[in-house]
């Protein structure tokens, strides 16, 4: 391996900078040249690159974002953009592809693979929506920044006696919703993986006023429910006055906790290490065990299983 190049596509997530950096810095490390492309798939169609040095990822380990740019391309998915993508890899003499995303940016690595592109991904998404893991890059950092808004409404919700709505992201995974529910001491989460009953939040919430809580907090995952519609049943059905907030894009930005610079950096040069030894078609993800690599084809048909033992304790624990 002499060259290879990096990206990141989808959503950006906390800790993909960390990965860029550990890609770039093992890589040149082991004499291997890369190529950092812009704006996901896109730049890879429009062959918008850079040539990586060690300054290149120097002093973004704590930054959010992603400094490659990122984007949802639909060109790179059609046949001509992906032709023009193909050519392009060709023409800057990248020999293996390191791709950081979700399960969409996974599909487009599948392509790039089934082209005869070496390729090996980095799962990065704050929704850890990708089951072959147990965490994607950004998740960690993601739950850190929706408690900090769950302390903040909680004073409020004590304050005026009220109950609080709160919606965050995930797409159609109710992962966010649920850990930070544990963790924040919700009354009850609402999250795509369970139908919820609306007598049930309410019956919840008046339990707790009557042994004298001040503040009910229900955290919903986008894909659940719309948050309108469901503090307004609240409120009719309990009579207490219920606010809702939407955190949306503040999740996905900011600082990455430890843990994303972690896995980011031993993702990234881990990915650099199987690409060197000609390793292809791999997905990196991190388990019980520390990190592993698995068949691209066999990670992303991986089904999600859903968590009940942490549903179930959040409920326990918020009577
Ligand atoms: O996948 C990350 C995510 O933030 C989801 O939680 C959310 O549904 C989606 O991306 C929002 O996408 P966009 O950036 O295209 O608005």
């Amino acid at each position: 391996m002499r060259k290879l190049g990096v990206l990141t596509s989808g959503g950006d997530a906390p800790g993909m900078n960390a990965a860029i950096r550990a890609v770039v810095r093992y890589g040149i490390y082991h004499n291997i040249n890369v190529v950092g492309i812009r704006n996901g798939f896109e730049g890879l169609v429009e062959g918008d690159h850079l040539e990586m040095n060690l300054s290149s990822v120097a002093d973004i380990i704590h930054r959010g974002g992603t400094i490659l740019g990122s984007a949802r391309s639909k060109e790179f998915m059609e046949e001509d953009g992906f032709q023009k993508a193909l050519r392009n890899i060709k023409y800057l003499g990248i020999e293996g592809m390191v791709v950081i995303g979700g399960n969409g940016s996974f599909k487009g690595a599948m392509k790039l693979e089934k082209a005869g592109v070496s390729t090996v991904c980095i799962p990065g998404t704050i929704d850890n929506d990708l089951p072959y893991t147990r965490y994607t890059l950004g998740f960690f950092t993601a739950l850190t920044t929706v408690l900090e808004s769950v302390e903040k409404i909680r004073d409020t919700s004590s304050s005026h006696n009220r109950s609080n709505v709160i919606e965050v992201m995930g797409r159609d995974c109710g992962d966010i919703a649920l850990y930070a529910g544990l963790a924040g001491g919700a009354e009850m989460v609402i999250i795509p993986e369970i139908e919820y009953n609306i007598d049930e939040v309410s019956d919840k919430i008046m339990q707790g006023r009557t042994r004298g809580k001040k503040h009910s907090i229900i955290i919903l995952a986008e894909g659940a429910g719309d948050a309108k519609e469901i503090s307004e049943q609240i409120e009719k059905k309990t009579g207490i006055i219920t606010r809702y907030s939407i955190l949306g894009y503040t999740q996905r930005g900011g600082a990455p906790a430890a843990y994303d610079r972690l896995i980011g950096s031993q993702m990234g040069a881990y990915a650099v290490k199987l690409l060197s030894e000609n390793q292809r078609n791999k997905a990196v993800g991190i388990n019980g065990g520390g990190i592993f690599e698995m068949n691209l084809d066999e990670a992303i048909a991986v089904e999600k299983k859903f968590d009940e033992r942490t549903y179930e304790l959040t409920k326990i624990l918020s009577i």
